[in-house]
């Protein structure tokens, strides 16, 4: 039972956002999901789009070869996925990868040989923004998405008979009833499809940045087919243990705004290339920034990374998928994602784990009691039923209300322990209410224990915290829904106790998320080539200038011999020494070593000099020259030597 999903492939010419990482987010928990429910190998693939115009012209803003910048953005999302945990299979670069080229070209041949494609003429208003023609639209007329000018374009490319494939569209939209999800998303495609279809442009020859089409003339693929093929790419050829095939895809989750291209184009050229049709295109709706949508030129963006650095990957997990329902638009506030958090993992999770903990600690000094059975007391809320209703919402990616079922649990519990009172229970001695004991302080590591596995897909870091603490640190990821319960052994020993989401005040912990926000700003502005690189790294610790070994050359280091060495009269510090350096003439050098040195422990000592400083008079003898010694703050001087012999004259490089 494979499971394959994929995300977007992701734009370069923007550094990864708050939307980015809300799909992938959302694709690593449906994986985690997936696992647990038992579907081996769960694949995820995402990468990044890295051909057209838009990013050939980032390249040249930002000063770089499209290569050197496709690598850059594109390093940029792959270390925020690893920085947050996330799963990914596969990271496919469109521009970089030989295997999707293959495959493209691969696939533009199966449907050429199927007589899908055709070469025609074609005249139309193309928004630059958008890489796309805008459909009857007439010269000067301005994109409808995007609202920039269209530019009236002409040129010769390669068509795919999208127009053949509306009746089988139709067809595949009504036997797999499941395809597009949302609903809403579902009809709006369903209606468009209904309207007819016009062929679709697949090649260009008015640019270059692109994988070659395998045909004469320089073509390159419209970003669309290079792009889309990128979930095949990934598995072309993988099999699962069983020898079964992992293409086709379970799951492609998108935003909302390109659900045409995977809900038409992308079945269209699988079918006319006799390939497998994906099961289902999920398409969740938008963040808005404080209900804008959020937008470069708006400059309401917000990074991700700044909030897992506060408040850790799993308090953005968990408010993306409580706070927004799946499917439609959403708002993100710093307000509201720490109002989320004190409240429901604060307050609620992390304070009930480690009130159940610390009982535990304090009435059974650390170890699980045997629950026995005293039906009296039983639990008084159906488990099991919320068990299977989150289990089943989050099925249908429902994840709020998936959530919520779970946190009834975590509030069930709560009003159990007050009902319960164990401290109360704690306080007698006598054998029934110590049972009774046991029992409760069981019920709630139990429950705990099932409401953190079934929030491990959301969670995943904390819920294994809390399984740790309750002793039992095994890898939640390979706990199966259907062995959910009775986990839970009597007398195993808990963990070390430790708060999971300690409070966090709001004011400092947003200032510190704006000021890494705009750190994150800038450095990506630099990236993107809009703004000048910051002035070279301060000079190292030791506050010395950085020089280059020209710099170095143009000090004549030599080795001398002293040949003699006096006091300098009226200053204790000075010596007045006699170098021999292989010139005609002993120099005469002063230097400041009197503290440290007998005159006369120096006669012979060969010594390193600076033989070309500039002469200077000091208490009115000529220093011509200077003598290297090292020396802390404060410390007597120390001569700088040889170990092995070495002649007079010769030159330190
Ligand atoms: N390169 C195309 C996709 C090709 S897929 C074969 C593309 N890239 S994109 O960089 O613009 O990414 C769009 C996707 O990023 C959206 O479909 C969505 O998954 C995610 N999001 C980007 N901004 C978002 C929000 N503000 N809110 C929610 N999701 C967002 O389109």
């Amino acid at each position: 039972m494979k499971y394959y999903l994929t995300t977007p492939i992701y734009y370069v010419n923007a550094a990864p956002h708050i939307g980015h990482t809300y799909t992938t987010i959302a694709a690593d928990v449906i994986k985690r999901f997936k696992r647990m429910q038992g579907f081996e190998p769960v694949i995820l693939t995402t990468g990044t789009d890295e051909h057209g115009q838009k990013v050939e012209r980032s390249a040249q803003t930002a000063g770089k070869t499209p290569e050197e910048f496709t690598k850059a953005i594109a390093e940029e999302f792959r270390r925020q996925w690893r920085d947050f945990g996330l799963g990914i299979d596969h990271f496919v670069r469109t521009s970089e990868d030989p295997r999707h080229r293959e495959t493209v070209q691969w696939l533009f041949e199966r449907c050429m040989k199927n007589g899908a494609v055709y070469r025609g003429s074609y005249t139309g208003q193309y928004c630059v923004f958008d890489e796309l023609y805008v459909n009857d639209a007439k010269p000067g007329d301005p994109c409808p998405d995007c609202g920039r000018p269209t530019e009236t374009v002409t040129e010769e490319n390669y068509f795919f008979k999208l127009s053949a494939f509306a009746d089988r569209l139709l067809d595949l939209y009504a036997k797999q009833p499941n395809f597009i999800q949302p609903e809403t998303r579902r009809n709006e495609v369903i209606s468009f499809v209904k309207q007819g279809l016009n062929d679709l442009s697949i090649s260009r020859t008015t640019i270059q940045w692109g994988i070659p089409v395998p045909v004469e003339g320089k073509h390159v693929f419209y970003v669309w087919f290079d792009a889309l093929t990128t979930y095949l790419t990934a598995v072309r050829d993988q099999k699962d243990k069983s020898g079964n095939d992992i293409w086709p895809a379970d799951l492609h989750l998108i935003g909302k705004e390109i659900v045409r291209f995977h809900a038409i184009y992308w079945p269209a050229f699988l079918m006319a290339a006799d390939l497998p049709i994906p099961k289902r295109i999920y398409a969740h709706g938008w963040l808005l920034f404080e209900h804008d949508k959020m937008s470069k030129s708006r400059g309401n963006i917000v990074r991700a990374e700044p909030i897992r650095k506060v408040m850790g990957a799993d308090a953005l997990r968990y408010f993306l998928l409580r706070e927004i329902v799946f499917g439609q638009d959403g708002s993100f506030s710093y307000d509201a994602l720490i109002g989320r958090y004190n409240s429901d993992l604060a307050n609620g999770l992390g304070n009930l784990a480690s009130r159940t903990l610390t009982m535990i600690q304090q009435y059974r000094n650390g170890i699980i009691p045997d629950p026995k059975s005293e039906p009296e007391y039983a639990f008084p809320f159906p488990v099991t039923q919320a068990v299977n209703d989150a289990v089943a919402n989050f099925e249908r990616f429902e994840f709020s209300k998936g959530i919520e079922a779970v946190w009834y649990l975590v509030s069930s519990t709560d009003k159990y322990i007050v009902e319960q009172a164990p401290w109360s229970l704690a306080k007698k001695n006598d054998q029934v209410s110590q049972r009774i004991l046991d029992y409760v302080l069981y019920t709630c590591a139990e429950v705990l224990r099932i409401v953190t596995a079934l929030l491990y897909p959301v969670l995943p870091e904390s819920s294994i915290q809390i399984w740790t603490q309750l002793g039992m640190p095994q890898q939640l990821e390979l706990v199966k829904h259907a062995d959910l319960r009775s986990l839970l052994l009597p007398g195993q020993k808990i963990g070390p106790i430790a708060a999971v989401f300690p409070r966090i005040d709001a004011k400092p912990a947003i200032e510190k998320m704006r000021e890494l926000e705009a750190k994150v700003t800038a450095e990506q502005a630099v990236l993107m080539g809009k703004a000048p690189a910051p002035a070279p790294a301060a000079p190292p610790a030791t506050g010395s200038l950085q020089i280059t070994i020209d710099d170095f050359s143009k000090v004549d280091l030599r080795v001398g011999q002293v040949l003699s060495a006096e006091r300098v009269k009226g200053a204790d510090k000075l010596l007045h020494l006699k170098v021999d350096l292989a010139e005609a003439e002993p120099r005469s050098i002063v230097a400041g070593i009197a503290e440290a040195y007998a005159p006369e422990s120096l006669i012979g000592r060969k010594v390193v000099i600076v033989a070309n400083l500039a002469p200077r008079k000091l208490r009115g003898l000529t220093s011509n020259g200077m003598i290297v010694a090292a020396s802390i703050e404060g410390g007597k001087p120390v001569l700088a030597g040889f170990l092995e012999d070495i002649p007079v004259g010769a030159r330190l490089k």
